[in-house]
């Protein structure tokens, strides 16, 4: 054949390949998810394989061996005492909570590492959503951001270095910012989680931290989390949360979860100069695990083109719960 384009030549060899790729993945775009407990053991997740409850005790470890391969950012997220939890979450503001004291020991112990925090009631809250659900049942809005205020100035005193509104409530990100500079804490960044989809891939992470929405006594409490987090259905109002987070003081959007919804990640790349985040969320990662137990998949290989896929969708960051083992398969080249 005479052809005048064959694409191929440029694929003939390692070398032309990789002279002619478009996208890279570096640890340092790694964001890893870490969930923390007071109990002493480090406790395995039956629903996340390789991922864990850690002790504090524990913990400085494994952010250690994340910085050693080249990890700069970890998230935690706190599995609280049933006795701690409360209809309003009062916990999530203890500057001796979970997760200050976190934040406080490896700010010490491992101090390169940046911290990002999650913020919303969830963790905190006996009815296990996002925010105060009312006597009818209905999740107040401007009533749970003053908590939420609170709870992002708790972690920025212990040193977290990104908050990140996790619980979808409108005009959150505004009042966060203003909370943290009137504090003093002009320097403490937001990552927003901005898209933020009410999806059936949270149900490993919510086994994790036993969060799920439950009734307890006479409250109808809703049973999902529709009435604040997206509509999956739903491209062009993901462009309507950036515009308001950017003009409310966002520093970083984030899109979840991540692999389904690429073509979000697409085009707020294209909406936003600011930089995007991806969350590859615990769904994700344990359909992953789960073949590759069963020796359907090859783990790593699955794992990079996933992450790959990220980048190539114009995340310029990615929370991973492989973001180790992902680290350590791009040491090895
Ligand atoms: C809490 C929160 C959730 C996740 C991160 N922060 C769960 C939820 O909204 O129900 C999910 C992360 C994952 O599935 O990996 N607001």
């Amino acid at each position: 054949m005479e052809l005048t384009y064959r694409p191929r030549r440029l694929r003939r060899t390692p070398a032309l390949r990789a002279m002619v790729r478009e996208h890279q993945l570096s640890s340092a775009d790694f964001i890893y998810p870490l969930f923390v407990h007071e109990g002493t053991d480090v406790e395995p997740i039956g629903a996340m394989p390789g991922a864990s409850r850690w002790s504090l005790a524990a913990l400085t470890g494994e952010v250690q061996r994340a910085w050693n391969l080249g990890v700069r950012c970890i998230v935690l997220f706190p599995k609280v005492a049933e006795g701690l939890k409360t209809e309003d979450g009062a916990e999530c503001f203890n500057a001796n909570g979970l997760i200050p004291r976190a934040i406080r020991q490896i700010k010490q112990e491992v101090p390169g590492m940046a911290i990002m925090t999650d913020v919303a009631l969830d963790p905190y809250s006996c009815d296990g959503h996002d925010g105060i659900v009312s006597p009818a049942g209905v999740v107040l809005n401007d009533e749970t951001i003053e908590l939420l205020c609170k709870q992002a100035v708790v972690q920025a005193e212990a040193g977290a270095d990104l908050i990140g509104p996790s619980d979808m409530m409108d005009g959150r990100v505004g009042a966060i910012r203003e909370a943290l500079d009137d504090e003093g804490f002009e320097h403490v960044g937001i990552i927003s989680y901005t898209a933020k989809y009410s999806s059936a891939y949270y149900g490993p992470f919510r086994e994790a931290l036993d969060s799920a929405p439950r009734a307890a006594g006479s409250k109808p409490i809703p049973t999902n989390k529709d009435t604040y987090q997206m509509d999956p259905a739903n491209a062009r109002e993901a462009i309507t949360e950036a515009q308001l987070d950017e003009q409310e003081g966002a520093d970083i959007m984030m899109v979840k979860p991540g692999l389904a919804y690429l073509d979000i990640i697409h085009r707020l790349r294209n909406e936003s100069e600011l930089p995007i985040a991806a969350y590859n969320v615990s769904g994700e990662y344990s359909m992953v695990k789960a073949a590759a137990e069963r020796g359907w998949i090859d783990e790593r290989a699955v794992v990079l083109e996933t992450l790959l896929s990220f980048k190539r969708a114009g995340a310029d960051l990615i929370l991973t719960y492989h973001a180790c083992d992902a680290a350590e398969w791009l040491r090895q080249g």
